[in-house]
């Protein structure tokens, strides 16, 4: 049996976060089906206004209301655990932020950036007695250990948990290009580094601190080997989009399921990051160099200069998303050739629940192979 895990005084029924996905591929469709599992279900912030209509005359507010709208809606259709994913890269990072804390959001997951100004950000809005927790999501302990220093130093305070995810993951992948075509980075290393890391941290402030692995994670057996490397809970994108509640358009999904191992690649992303992608003759374009010019009123990301990069990621993300393939690409994880048909988000968990508990008797029955042979041995 899976067992349940702890963030604080949050108690989690399932150790299984979903990935927030945006372009609007997580919003209060899949997050509320997977919170009502007993999961973290995670709304993706990212460009959300697109999801408004009219969001170019204010790009901004589109934002603000798309997700006060989507957390209101999912929290309408759950009991569960709500969580939502921030870029720190985005320019209305901290307007969101304040965003997802007047909602009481019961957790902010953060990536693309480190968050090393967070506390200052809630000690300056004044908020009192906030109920939720913040987990940064790293690529790895030196990161991490950065994170938790700076925090440790200046505010007196650590991240609730931390996120790690390794070179498998699908969006956005916080790894050179090259090392995610050597592939010699092992998530189960990242994952003992950090809970080295976060161990000197849990003592210093005598609370657990759990360290959630992403990136590659695809059945019940995964989340069981991730554990034994010191994972408290698992981080899944990729298995989430081909679901009914998936909030992507059902030809989003279909790209996954029509993919083959092959297809999976990487592409060279304006936030300055490699991102794994579903392979397409857009794609190709995109790889040999076709540049999509366009016009940028409003400037989503910190680090983007739309007169220099070759394409809009968040308007190729909503293409995507909204089911146009010939006008985007599918961000996905390197599982993604492995979906074959499209189920419920309770299909997804209790295949999950069986997968591990599969993988827990293959353990015991191997353990107990290995004993009678050393005891035929002894005899
Ligand atoms: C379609 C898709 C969109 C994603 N979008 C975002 C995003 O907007 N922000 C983010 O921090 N991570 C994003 N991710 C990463 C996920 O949150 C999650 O960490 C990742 O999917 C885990 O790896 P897996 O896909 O192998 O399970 C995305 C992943 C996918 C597959």
């Amino acid at each position: 049996m899976m067992k349940s895990f702890k963030i604080g005084d949050l108690t989690i029924k399932l150790p299984i976060v979903q990935g927030g996905m945006g372009v609007a591929i997580s919003l209060s469709g899949l997050a509320s089906a997977v919170a009502n599992e007993g999961g973290i279900g995670v709304i993706s912030a990212a460009a959300i206004g697109m999801t408004e209509p009219n969001f170019e005359k204010n790009y901004r507010n589109a934002n603000k209301n798309a997700l006060r709208k989507q957390i209101q809606k999912a929290r309408s259709l759950t009991d569960g655990v709500l969580g939502v994913n921030l870029m720190v890269a985005l320019s209305d990072y901290d307007e969101l932020l304040k965003v997802s804390i007047e909602e009481k959001i019961d957790v902010v997951f953060m990536g693309a950036g480190l968050p090393l100004k967070l506390p200052q950000f809630v000690l300056d809005t004044g908020f009192e007695n906030i109920h939720t927790k913040f987990i940064p999501k790293v690529s790895g302990a030196k990161a991490a250990n950065l994170i938790f220093k700076y925090w440790a130093s200046k505010f007196n305070h650590v991240p609730d948990a931390v996120v790690v995810e390794g070179p498998l993951a699908g969006g956005h992948l916080g790894f050179k290009k090259q090392e995610l075509i050597d592939n010699n980075i092992k998530l189960s290393t990242l994952i003992r580094e950090t809970v080295e890391v976060v161990a000197v941290f849990e003592k210093q402030f005598n609370k657990e601190i759990p360290v959630i692995a992403a990136g590659g994670i695809y059945t019940g057996a995964d989340v069981k080997e991730i554990m034994k490397a010191g994972a408290k809970a698992v981080k899944m994108g990729t298995r989430f989009v081909t679901t009914h509640e998936c909030d992507a358009d059902i030809e989003f999904k279909n790209s996954y399921i029509n993919s083959a191992k092959e297809d999976i690649t990487l592409i060279a992303s304006p936030v300055g990051l490699p991102g794994r992608v579903i392979g397409s003759e857009f794609v190709d374009k995109i790889n040999n160099g076709e540049t999509k010019p366009f016009k940028c009123p409003w400037k989503c990301l910190k680090s983007c200069d739309f007169r220099t990069v070759p394409y809009c990621i968040s308007q190729i993300l909503h293409n995507s998303a909204q089911g146009k393939l010939d006008q985007g690409f599918a961000f996905a994880g390197s599982n993604a050739y492995r979906a074959t048909e499209i189920v419920s988000v309770k299909e997804v968990f209790e295949s999950i629940k069986e997968e591990y508990a599969n993988a827990v008797v293959e353990t015991i029955n191997v353990n107990r192979l290995t004993l009678m042979s050393k005891a035929k041995v002894a005899v």
